[in-house]
């Protein structure tokens, strides 16, 4: 089955249809900045513009960067604090006619990792932590998710463990891998103790540079790097979509 995903991100909201049974792009993906502010209305705009793109009718699966349930967001770490309560399903839907499945960037990499990544065909507990502008959290246990598990704002030295530690935040700093991966270290050890993971996927754009840092990184679970890279987002709308995955 094809369907439309959009993966809406703090820099950019880039679209591709899926074929949702095999995990690929059926189309080149397709993408446009994210307005700044990045209030509903804009982001709303975007998307109807990447929907104009594909000429696409069918059903629409779309990521979000903060807490989503039943298409409402309850959070606004890193967009424009207007989305706070608002419904993404009906936002977008009333924009562009279409029916939508709005979910969390993380949960949507992190199934898409489970799926066709570096998750498939793993049982027990697995963490999907993608290391953006934030840090993204998603959880599985026996391949079920747990939805918008938010662990990127753990408190770790009186701080919000993405402030410290995200790939963000490395930037900024002009920490070498070294330095930075003490900083992952200490998050990933805190997040063990609390979850015992079998399996830790590491993802967010970062990841296609895992040889540079993996060597100084430490965990008692598995750790491997994200597969599908910056598809991941786009994949694992499409197939949210396609099962309709909205917690009801
Ligand atoms: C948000 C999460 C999101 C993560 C990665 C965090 O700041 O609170 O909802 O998954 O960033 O984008």
């Amino acid at each position: 089955m094809d369907i439309l995903g959009i993966d809406i991100g703090g820099s950019g909201i880039k679209g591709a249809i899926v074929d949702t049974l095999r995990g690929v792009f059926l189309t080149d993906r397709h993408r446009i900045d994210t307005p700044d502010p990045s209030t509903p209305k804009a982001v709303a705009d975007v998307v109807a513009q990447l929907i104009d793109h594909f000429d696409w009718k069918g059903v629409v699966g779309c990521t979000f960067p903060a807490i989503v349930k039943r298409g409402v967001v309850y959070s606004a770490a890193n967009v424009d604090k207007g989305w706070i309560g608002t419904d993404a399903h009906a936002l977008f839907q009333e924009k562009t006619g279409l029916t939508f499945l709005v979910l969390n960037d993380a949960d949507a990499a992190g199934l898409a990792e489970m799926a066709f990544g570096a998750g498939r065909d793993n049982k027990g507990i697995v963490m999907v932590l993608t290391f953006g502008t934030g840090i993204g959290s998603a959880i599985f246990v026996n391949h079920t998710l747990v939805p918008n598990t938010e662990l990127g704002h753990l408190e770790i030295r009186g701080k919000g463990a993405e402030r410290r530690a995200s790939d963000a935040t490395r930037k900024r700093k002009e920490l070498d891998w070294e330095a930075w991966a003490v900083r992952v270290n200490e998050y990933l050890a805190h997040v063990e103790f609390l979850f015992s993971p079998d399996l830790i996927i590491f993802g967010g754009g970062v990841s296609k540079k895992h040889e540079e840092f993996f060597p100084f990184l430490q965990t008692q679970a598995k750790l491997v790097p994200a597969e599908l890279l910056n598809d991941a987002g786009i994949i694992g709308a499409a197939l949210a979509a396609r099962h309709r995955m909205d917690y009801k």
